[in-house]
């Protein structure tokens, strides 16, 4: 089977991106990409590209490029599955809120509703994507909705997770570590798979482009998040060691780097990690494990998640010891607010815990991030529900650029490691603050021995 039609449900980080790059790389492909969210399909068709909803570096070139010839943005979603041979689904998958599994399971509402409109308005043979981040056997279900909601139409079900990070999406596309396809064993699932291999291998190697079974797909997504995530924590919790020994994490990072099984990558200490899926897919994990009843391998992964939580609330403990135990009244300028460079998402940013217990103390936070409005930071610390959406607008403020962020501070802390932080003029800053000027630095960015010549007191993480 040649595909000329794909059909993407969810405009969101992961739709959008993935879908560009489809297009841009496969001309002789129509790929529609379709939300409920007007605003965001608007923000999508904006004539400048630089307005898209999302912020990736390469990202509105590749738009202003293929958007109208092949790619189009659309709310039309049941006109889009029509005509599509393949249909994505790149729907959120967050943490459920509520009933069993609270705080814990995927929520899976978004899925199932796009499975039953694909039902509902296929009348020929499709082939279903999950792109979203699923818990293993999820293709059943889907499956089964499909069956027996649907006109008489075959599907068949291919997993296909997405391993892009944010900040680096485009790159990540287009030149991915792998990609990852799960299909049935049947002759048909044989041949979906195959029909999707052919639309990567336009520009992703053979070698690259993984086939599996399902199961071992769906899983592999979670357990990849997974141990990311753990070599984090697995830094961060060496981090508060060395703090107590004298060590430096950062020595003890690229010393265990070098060795050819660790490897160097992710090993960077921090105030934590965040985003939209490390905390979400770990937890599901813990759920699916407590669900088939093996709590050792439950316990094993959550610890990931304490860590974290532990890390956060270490750097904003540290902070009010530092400043004499009170931070009642005194500003405290953050420098980012996203939760890694290059982005401009900033969910479950370390950020927004941090200035919660900061507020939580009566300090006043004056922000500053190159891609975050205020209304989002603010929508970050309501969301919360630690206090009333009036007392975070006092305690909050945002600025236009760091210099007036930081002036009159008693600290500054950064959150974001985004590059200007290293190209500022830090004796102005210096000069502007209270004193002593600390400054907490939750990426260990800043050269620590320039900052103290310079007069501040300096603490990084893991040193
Ligand atoms: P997102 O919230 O940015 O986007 C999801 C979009 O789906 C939203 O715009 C929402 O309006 C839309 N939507 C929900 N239900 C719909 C429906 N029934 N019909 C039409 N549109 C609908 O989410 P995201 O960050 O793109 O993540 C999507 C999935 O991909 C998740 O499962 C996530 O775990 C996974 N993932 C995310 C990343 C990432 O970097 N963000 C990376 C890999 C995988
Ligand atoms: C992560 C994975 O890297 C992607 O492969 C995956 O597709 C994606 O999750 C997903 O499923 O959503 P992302 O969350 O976008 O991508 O970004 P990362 O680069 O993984 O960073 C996550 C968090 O960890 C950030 O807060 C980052 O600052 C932090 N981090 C990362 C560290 O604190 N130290 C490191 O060494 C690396």
């Amino acid at each position: 089977m040649k595909i000329t039609k794909i059909c993407c449900i969810g405009a969101g980080y992961v739709g959008g991106p993935t879908m560009a790059v489809i297009a841009q790389k496969c001309p002789h492909i129509q790929v529609t990409v379709v939300d409920l969210n007007e605003q965001r399909i608007i923000d999508w068709n904006d004539p400048n590209t630089d307005n898209i909803p999302i912020y990736e570096p390469g990202l509105s070139e590749i738009v202003a490029e293929a958007r109208g010839r092949n790619l189009f943005f659309s709310t039309e979603v049941e006109k889009a599955i029509d005509e599509a041979q393949v249909i994505f689904i790149s729907v959120n998958t967050p943490t459920k809120t509520y009933g069993k599994g609270k705080g814990m399971a995927a929520d899976l509402k978004y899925i199932e509703l796009c499975a039953r409109q694909i039902a509902k308005v296929a009348k020929e043979n499709k082939i279903v994507v999950e792109k979203s981040t699923l818990p293993v056997r999820t293709a059943e279900a889907i499956k089964s909705i499909l069956d027996n909601t649907g006109n008489g139409v075959q599907f068949q079900i291919l997993s296909n997770p997405e391993f892009l990070a944010e900040g680096t999406a485009v790159t990540d596309l287009l030149n991915p570590d792998r990609i990852l396809i799960g299909g049935d064993t049947t002759p048909e699932g044989e041949e979906a798979i195959k029909a999707l291999v052919d639309v990567y291998a336009n520009w992703v190697d053979k070698e690259k482009i993984l086939t599996t079974n399902v199961w071992s797909s769906e899983l592999s997504k979670l357990t990849a998040n997974a141990f990311l995530a753990q070599r984090i924590s697995s830094i961060n919790a060496m981090s508060e060691l060395c703090e107590k020994t004298g060590a430096d994490v950062n020595e003890v990072a690229r010393a265990i780097g070098m060795d050819s099984r660790i490897g160097p990558k992710f090993l960077k200490a921090s105030v934590g990690f965040g985003g939209s899926c490390f905390q979400k897919d770990i937890l599901n994990l813990v759920y699916i494990a407590k669900s088939y009843g093996l709590n050792e391998v439950a316990d094993y992964w959550e610890q990931v998640i304490i860590m974290n939580d532990h890390q956060k609330k270490r750097f904003s403990s540290k902070i009010v010891q530092t400043l004499y135990n009170t931070v009642a009244d005194k500003k405290i300028a953050f420098l980012g607010w996203a939760f890694k460079k290059d982005t401009n998402d900033t969910r479950e940013s370390a950020a927004i815990y941090v200035a919660d217990d900061l507020i939580n103390e009566q300090a006043r936070i004056s922000v500053y991030d190159p891609k975050v409005s205020k209304t989002k930071i603010l929508n970050d610390l309501n969301y919360l529900e630690t206090r009333s959406v009036e007392e975070n607008n006092l305690a909050v403020s945002t600025f236009a650029s760091a210099y007036d962020a930081c002036k009159d501070a008693h600290a500054i802390a950064i959150l974001t490691e985004w590059d200007e932080f290293t190209t500022y003029d830090w004796q102005k800053i210096y000069d502007s603050m209270h004193k002593p000027a600390f400054l907490f630095d939750g990426r260990n960015i800043l050269d620590a021995k320039k900052l103290e010549s310079i007069g501040f007191i300096y603490n990084g993480i893991g040193s």
